[in-house]
């Protein structure tokens, strides 16, 4: 308590104190000396109060169709100065697609005189977020009610091959980035280094050179000293530079660090690799064959770069396309950086998160208020998307067309840890798709109500969901992001990973230590009367039981990351994969000693299971690490 209280946070919501760090250090708003000026129930509550009025202009249009007014309707008389920001934008963009009649003046007397539901939905937000049952991505966090006003954590933006095409591509990034927000980018439009260029006759310098200057440019804007920028480069396989792309990131230097890059693969690829044949290399200026290589020669070099170095992942491009639901929009060529996000050049999406570790009821889990949090969450990040201030007037456009939201889930370790299932288990990859296929389905449910209420994604007409006669206020529901931060917030384990460490060293500043337990674990082994310290410490110097004496059940369901097989880790990422409209982010953990053919397999299982893309992490394959499990570095 006099910790949090150091840190000038008063926490009126019981956090931890990690949570406590991260919100003073980037997310509660400051004044101009750099001191507090709110508390994190009052960020929830700034954060609900300018989403949440968007509410407002939808009672309006409804009246204004209908004469109606909705039930517990409040008059209000003002609203603060940013909450009225929010409005009027929001308000333009909707005069903007044709959908709001009046004026602004007129809607501002309709809140005095006919009054708006906003505060109940406003205090609903509000509770949803304080009680960390639900935690919207960063952006939101930390951008809503200020000036910088941009919501959302991902990006994809288009590559041409132009210097004109390049750099502003170049620029929208760094906007993107100053705003919190990450980018996606295909380069495979580039055309390959060496070629020729028609303006000067001197020799075009490939993809890979390119992608450099976006990496120092994400290093140069620091996101306000809120966070780095991050990217996600992708390369498709038969780009003549494929090769060079492949071996790009290297451990040693820090090149492309603010990248995570991944081979754009198709069913195709597969098949070449599959009878040993030759892959075209073609340049995608003059559409030639500049060059064969067999496909296992590419597959071999791709494998053992991973091995080496965590990167390239893969996508899966055809699989994307397959399950892209505006096929009437565009075709996609990338994902947000972490790789949860296909979306379409120039189009963004805000993401949100459930905590699941707080829908336990004695040994089952509690779908009634699961619905509620998912219908309430839904309708939320509807919300976002108007109150947003988009960074490009172009991206404005495209997702305002499409409407993606991504809800997803954090703390499912710590919902198998109640339930007393391991997470490398088939229980566990049932309760999964019990958990998800509920969110998928009572989400739809949600956007098709919203769609009644107020209209569909304007795509919607030619879109997949047409065809198929559904109703849908957004193209796509759930996506199932890292929450990295979001999670320490919420102080849940992360997203859909299994727990990394059940105790750890922490190094603090003037060489002091501090011992961290997960609280789950220390719950169970107090409850037990095995807690010491002299355990926990000795933990710590693994970060799992493995070598610990403790009796067997314990060790199934406290497992860690390390301990699964990749194999599991792979199941369960195609499980949440298959009840997911968007992407699955997940982290394919190995131990040190795993071995090139481990990661082939890895691959190749993501690809047979339907996912949309892998990644794969050897432990210790990067010098620089951010998480790591034990004592020892
Ligand atoms: O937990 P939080 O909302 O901060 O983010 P996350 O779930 O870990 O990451 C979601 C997305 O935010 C990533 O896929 C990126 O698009 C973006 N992101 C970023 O741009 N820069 C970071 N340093 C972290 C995340």
């Amino acid at each position: 308590r006099e910790e949090k209280e150091s840190l000038g946070v008063k926490d009126d919501l019981k956090l931890t104190l990690n949570a406590v760090k991260v919100l003073e250090a980037r997310y509660l708003l400051k004044d101009e000396d750099g001191k507090i000026i709110e508390t994190p129930r009052q960020m929830f509550r700034r954060v609900a109060s300018h989403i949440g009025i968007i509410e407002a202009l939808y009672d309006f249009m409804e009246y204004k169709k209908t004469g109606k007014i909705p039930e517990n309707a409040e008059k209000i008389g003002k609203v603060s100065l940013t909450q009225e920001e929010v409005l009027r934008r929001a308000f333009n963009y909707m005069k903007e697609d044709g959908i709001m009649e009046g004026t602004f003046e007129e809607f501002m007397d309709f809140l005095s005189t006919k009054g708006t539901s906003a505060h109940l939905y406003i205090n609903k937000f509000e509770e949803m977020m304080s009680s960390l049952d639900f935690v919207p991505n960063s952006p939101t966090l930390m951008n809503a009610g200020t000036k910088l006003g941009q919501l959302s954590a991902c990006f994809v933006l288009p590559v041409g091959d132009s210097i004109e095409d390049i750099f502003e591509t170049l620029k929208n990034t760094a906007l993107i980035h100053k705003s919190g927000g990450g980018t996606g980018f295909s380069f495979s439009r580039l055309r390959p280094k060496d070629d020729i260029v028609g303006s000067t006759k001197g020799v075009a310098s490939g993809p890979v050179s390119f992608m450099k200057i976006f990496d120092v440019t994400t290093d140069v804007i620091k996101q306000g000293g809120k966070r780095r920028g991050a990217n996600m480069g992708i390369l498709n396989y038969n780009h003549p530079d494929i090769m060079e792309f492949v071996l790009s990131k290297d451990s040693e230097n820090k090149v492309l660090s603010n990248f995570n890059i991944s081979v754009g693969v198709t069913d195709e690829f597969f098949e070449k690799l599959d009878n040993d044949d030759y892959v075209d290399l073609i340049n995608p200026r003059t559409k030639k064959v500049t060059k064969r290589i067999k496909a296992k020669e590419l597959w071999d070099a791709i494998i053992d770069q991973a091995w080496k170095t965590a990167d390239p992942g893969l996508i899966f491009l055809d699989e994307i396309n397959r399950k892209n639901p505006v096929k009437n929009v565009g075709d996609i060529e990338s994902t947000n950086p972490c790789g949860e996000q296909p979306l379409l050049p120039y189009e963004s999406c805000n993401l949100g998160s459930i905590n699941l570790s707080k829908y336990v009821n004695g040994k089952d889990i509690d779908y009634d208020r699961l619905r509620e949090t998912v219908w309430l969450a839904t309708r939320f990040l509807d919300d976002v998307i108007d109150a947003n201030k988009f960074p490009v007037e172009q991206i404005k456009k495209v997702t305002r067309m499409t409407r993606k939201i991504g809800l997803g889930v954090m703390g499912f370790a710590d919902l198998l840890i109640k339930l007393e299932v391991p997470y490398n288990s088939w229980e566990a990859l049932e309760i999964a798709e019990k958990v998800m296929s509920f969110i998928n389905e009572e989400s739809h449910k949600a956007s098709q109500h919203l769609a009644e209420e107020r209209g569909v994604f304007p795509a919607w007409y030619g879109s997949e969901w047409e065809k198929e006669g559904i109703k849908m206020r957004n193209s796509t529901t759930t996506t199932i992001a890292p929450t990295g931060t979001i999670s320490i917030i919420a102080g849940c384990s992360s997203s859909i990973e299994p727990i990394f460490a059940l105790a750890f060293v922490r190094h603090v500043l003037n060489g002091q230590e501090l011992l961290e337990v997960n609280p789950l674990f220390e719950e169970k082994t107090r409850s037990l009367g095995l807690y010491s310290e002299e355990l926990m410490r000795k933990v710590a110097e693994t970060g799992n039981l493995e070598n610990i004496e403790i009796n067997e059940e314990i060790k199934k369901i406290f497992v860690t990351a390390h301990e699964v097989d990749p194999q599991w880790h792979v199941l369960m990422q195609a499980t949440f994969q298959r009840y997911c409209d968007s992407g699955v982010s997940k982290t394919i953990n190995m131990k040190s000693d795993a071995t090139r053919e481990d990661i082939a397999k890895a691959y190749r299982m993501a690809k047979d299971l339907h996912c949309k893309g892998i990644t794969v992490y050897r432990d210790k394959s990067k010098t620089v690490q951010v998480l790591t499990a034990g004592t020892t570095e």
